[in-house]
Formats: structure tokens, C-alpha cells, sequence
């Protein structure tokens, strides 16, 4: 509604409102290599390109003369009330896209009240990131889980999550090795290798202790170089632990984090029976974008299946998990079928990566306020004034 207001005194948004121009923007805005990890997808991007054709297989019906004049995007997340079920996926290395990198994207969504998702691989500190936000707009971390052996550096990672406000904890499970992204390897490119995404890693008091003992890297504002690219494999090899992790090994998150423990990066039911026995708040269905593993559904097709699983079940535990979606989202009615086919809540990745790439935090606070206004409209347009009048039978396959 702002932007028609603005509109009829001749200002036009920084971007476009249509999502799909957003991709064009942020590619005539970055380098090659840095569009090639932002769009990249896992070998031959079929699993990408399933995530958008899920989407397309699902038409919504809309309602007429249902007598509703008024909307709300308001959701119940973990227990609590949230002003929208729209959520900052958990992104890395945003400087590549932009100098202003995630503290940008976290002022963006806090001026809309979107939770931001602390990625373990962002381009700055979690505390720095933290005050960047808004104490009134929820915050979340995800944890790139380090190896066994490191189980001290992860305490100090949720220590210093926690202490950063952070009170849902997203712990990635399908992403224990970078997937084969051709992109980036014709590139010769792996943004982490000059320290970028090791940050949270790299300025961690225990990571520097345990394996930079001797090293200027703690102690000096400039690295070289080298020094910086050694620590940064300390960490990736910590960090991206490998297939040592088991289902089991949740209690130990579990016994140390008090707040909400969601398992991000589930395609299957019974995976997510695994996470609702280990006692976890909730899932992300999520195939990372299609960035981990080629030749798999799209993510909205096992949402269906999972949801009506998990309901069967967490009823019987008297349990009530909060069920995630992302992968795919480009517009406010691929939110709405995720939320109609059972999702509590939808996560959000490469679109408000590109509204920060074409324009900084504007532009991703451009893409933040285009989502939600689309879902808004859209949810009244289609006969409806809150979300939870919308399900199943709204949708025809
Ligand atoms: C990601 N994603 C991701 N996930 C995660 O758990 N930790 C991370 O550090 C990152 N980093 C990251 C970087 C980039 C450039 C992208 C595009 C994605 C995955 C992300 O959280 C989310 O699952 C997907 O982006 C969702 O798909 P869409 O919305 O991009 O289609």
C-alpha cells in the first residue's frame, strides 16, 4: 500500500515490485563468481529447479463474497506470536553480495519484524550482527554443527548466540560437506577461503585458544593473508564436521541449549520423526535451495507427507513441533501453499540476497516489504483475513 501511496506522488521503489527482476538486478550488480554462489545449485541444479516447479503444480482456489475486510498475517511460531510466519533464511557470506553485508540484511528485517537467521558462516561477528538488529525483532541462530571434538567450541558458539539474544537454534544437518556446485568450482571459488565466512569461527575466544595458540590472527587487526586462509581451514574442517554425526548426538545440543531446537534441512518423514524423538521444537523441510544435492523433489512436494506424519504422531506424543518450509519461495502465493499444504512458518533465501546485492539494505528491505504486502494481498484477494482459515482444500494439484 505504501508503494501505490508513493506511486501517486510520482516516487518509484528502488527496485521492482515484480520477483522476478530481482535475480536480474543482483547479476549485473555483482562479479561472476559472486552470482555464481548466490544462484548456484548442486550439480545440474535439478533439485532447483524441481523447488520451483513444486510450486507450479499447486493452483489455489479462491473464495468470493466471504464477507472478510480484514487481514492478518499474524502466526504462532514455538509458543509464541510473531507478526508475520515470514523468516531471514540463515544466508552466509553476504559481504561477497554486498560491503554491507548481513548487518545490513538484520536492520532490514528488523524494520519489518522478520526474525534474521545468524548464519555460522556470515561475514561478521554474531554480537555485531546482533546490535546491528533490533532487540524487539526475534533472532535466531544456525549452527554448522563442529566435529565431535570440538563439542567445546560449539558451547562457546550457543554461549555467545544466546548472549547475542538468540533464542531459536537452527542446527543444518544436510550440509556436513559443501555440496558438488559446479559453479563455484569452475570459478575456483570458495568464498571462505580468505577468512569471509569464518567470522563467528575466527573471532570465537575457544577456536582461538584451541588452534590459533601461536597465531597473530586473535591478536592482530590485519592478518596476512596467509595466516588468515590457515585458520579459516581450522575452522571449515571443524565447522563442516563430516558424516560423524548421528541422530543421537541431538541430546547433547538438546541438554545445552535452552531455547528452541529446530533440525534444519529435512526431505523425508522419517527423518522427522528422528527430530521429533530427540526432542526437538521443530524441522525445517529444506533442501537448502537445491545448493547441497542434485536430482532430488522439490522441497514443497514432501511437505504434504511429512506435515500429515507429524501431526499423526506429535498428537499421539502430545507433542507440538513447529514445522519450517523454504526452498523456492520467490512470491507471496508460493508462501501461501507452503502455509496452505501444512507449514507453521516459511523461510526465505536468494530473494532478499538479491534485493541486498542490486541495492543494500534497502533493497532487501525493498524485498522483505514486497513479500510480505504480495502474501498479505494475496491472503485477502483470495477471500481470507488470517492464515489459519487457509488449508489444504484451498489448493488443487
Ligand atoms: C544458503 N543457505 C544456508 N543455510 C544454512 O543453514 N546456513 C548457511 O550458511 C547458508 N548459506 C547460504 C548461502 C547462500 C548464498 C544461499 C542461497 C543459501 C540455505 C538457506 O538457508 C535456505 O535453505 C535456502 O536459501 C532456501 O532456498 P531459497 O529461498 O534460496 O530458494
Amino acid at each position: 500500500e505504501d508503494i501505490y501511496r508513493l506511486g501517486l506522488v510520482g516516487k518509484k521503489p528502488v527496485l521492482s515490485t515484480n520477483p522476478t527482476l530481482w535475480p536480474v538486478a543482483a547479476k549485473a550488480a555483482i562479479t561472476p563468481e559472486a552470482w555464481g554462489y548466490l544462484e548456484g545449485g548442486g550439480g545440474t541444479s535439478s533439485t532447483m529447479a524441481a523447488n520451483s516447479t513444486a510450486f507450479n503444480r499447486w493452483k489455489i482456489i479462491p473464495r468470493m463474497l466471504t464477507g472478510n475486510n480484514s487481514r492478518s498475517l499474524k502466526t504462532t511460531l514455538f509458543g509464541q506470536e510473531y507478526p508475520s510466519p515470514l523468516i531471514m533464511a540463515p544466508v552466509g557470506v553476504n559481504k561477497i553480495f554486498h560491503p554491507e553485508g548481513e548487518e545490513a540484511v538484520a536492520k532490514a528485517c528488523a524494520a519489518v519484524g522478520v526474525p534474521y537467521t545468524i548464519s555460522t558462516a556470515s561475514s561478521t561477528t554474531i554480537e555485531d550482527i546482533a546490535t546491528a538488529g533490533s532487540p524487539e525483532t526475534p533472532r535466531f541462530f544456525q549452527l554448522y554443527w563442529p566435529r565431535s571434538q570440538d563439542n567445546d567450541i560449539t558451547l562457546s558458539l550457543l554461549s555467545r548466540a544466546w548472549n547475542a539474544g538468540c533464542r531459536v537454534l537452527l542446527v543444518t544437518v544436510d550440509t556436513w560437506s559443501l555440496g558438488w556446485r559446479p559453479a563455484d568450482l569452475d570459478h575456483s571459488y570458495i568464498p571462505f577461503y580468505n577468512g569471509t565466512g569464518c567470522q563467528i569461527g575466527l573471532s570465537d575466544p575457544v577456536f582461538q585458544k584451541k588452534y590459533l595458540p601461536n597465531s597473530s590472527t586473535a591478536n592482530k587487526s590485519t592478518p596476512s593473508p596467509e595466516e588468515l586462509t590457515t585458520a579459516s581451514l581450522a575452522w571449515l574442517q571443524s565447522a563442516f564436521s563430516g558424516t560423524s554425526r548421528t541422530w543421537t548426538d541431538l541430546s547433547f545440543l538438546r541438554s545445552n541449549w535452552k531455547g528452541s531446537l529446530v533440525v534444519k534441512g529435512i526431505q523425508s518423514s522419517t527423518d522427522a520423526l528422528h527430530a521429533l524423538e530427540a526432542g526437538c521444537d521443530g524441522i525445517v523441510i529444506s533442501n537448502h535451495g537445491g545448493r547441497q544435492y542434485d536430482g532430488a523433489a522439490g522441497s514443497l512436494s514432501v511437505l504434504p507427507e511429512i506435515a500429515d506424519v507429524l501431526h499423526n504422531k506429535q498428537t499421539a506424543a502430545g507433542q507440538k513441533m513447529t514445522l519450517l518450509f523454504d526452498s523456492g519461495i520467490r512470491c507471496g502465493a508460493d508462501a501461501l501453499k507452503a502455509l496452505a499444504l501444512g507449514a507453521d512458518g516459511v523461510l526465505v533465501g536468494r530473494p532478499v540476497m538479491y534485493g541486498l546485492a542490486a541495492a543494500g539494505r534497502e533493497g532487501a528491505e525493498h524485498v522483505l516489504r514486497c513479500l510480505l504486502a504480495d502474501l498479505e494481498i494475496n491472503l485477502g484477494v483470495m477471500g481470507y483475513s488470517d492464515l489459519g482459515q487457509v488449508g489444504r482444500s484451498d489448493l488443487r494439484e
